[in-house]
């Protein structure tokens, strides 16, 4: 992997304080892999909490609201998950997409407003499996970055992709490694249209069924700069291994 490393575990709606042993466990051990940025992206009532209990280490929320501030009720928005102490947010997870149906000009809107909070932005693309099926996967996947993308980015390093095949998340499924590594190659083509020589700091991590046992090889893959995991985050005995496996694809 040519830039380093970025590996964030999205632990979804899992985790109450009896969880955070497990960020603190991650913390620890990542301090001695300084190959890798390493980051958990924790429910929002966790966040100040798994700050407090790992001080220096990246802590994530999940999402953001796509407007600053205002009559949401239940929302929250990207000053109140820097206020409690994230680092860096997802946007636009599929599992947000499809079940609550946000757009990718909230998706945009969201990454806009995170990135000028300066809060690292991992922003989710991915195609369904019937699109798969269709052979449109690489057209229909760059039109859903290309109206999700902010026009601007003040810090492109801020900024990173995941592509995540939603039929891959948390089913055991993975893309073959050659359409992993098209995917990437159109993603970055598309961010290099838009951002010119800005992009080149921009990561695109591979997110769905990332485990211990196939992270090595999805690793090895051109242009995969990193992971987002969902399952295998919850546990460091689980999410470590794939660390190990992004620190190991450094050094080879
Ligand atoms: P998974 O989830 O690793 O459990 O497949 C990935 C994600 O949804 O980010």
């Amino acid at each position: 992997m040519a830039k380093r490393p970025f590996v964030a575990g999205n632990w979804k709606m899992h985790g109450t304080r009896a969880e955070l042993g497990q960020v603190t466990h991650v913390s620890i051990e990542t301090e001695t892999i300084p190959e890798v940025l390493v980051a958990l992206c924790v429910p929002a009532t966790l966040i100040t909490r798994a700050v407090s209990a790992s001080p220096g280490f990246l802590i994530g929320a999940q999402d953001v609201h796509h407007e600053a501030k205002g009559a949401f009720t239940g929302s929250v928005s990207v000053k109140m998950v820097k206020d409690a102490g994230a680092k860096l947010t997802i946007v636009g997870h599929s599992e947000r997409r499809e079940m609550l149906g946000e757009t990718d000009a909230q998706v945009r809107a969201k990454a806009e407003l995170a990135i000028d909070e300066g809060l690292k932005t991992i922003l989710c693309v991915g195609e369904s499996d019937k699109v798969r099926e269709t052979g449109q996967a690489l057209n229909v996947v760059a039109q859903q970055l290309e109206a999700s993308l902010p026009d601007r980015v003040t810090a492109p390093i801020h900024l990173s992709i995941a592509y995540e095949p939603i039929w891959a998340i948390g089913t055991g499924k993975v893309p073959s490694t050659g359409d992993i590594g098209a995917m990437h190659g159109r993603i970055r083509q598309v961010l290099e249209q838009r951002y010119g020589d800005g992009a080149a700091s921009i990561r695109i991590l591979y997110g769905g069924s990332v485990k211990g046992s196939n992270a090595k090889e999805i690793f090895a893959i051109d242009g995969v700069d990193g992971a987002l995991v969902g399952g295998a985050s919850l546990e460091a005995d689980d999410f470590m291994p794939i660390v190990h496996a992004a620190a190991a694809g450094v050094k080879a």
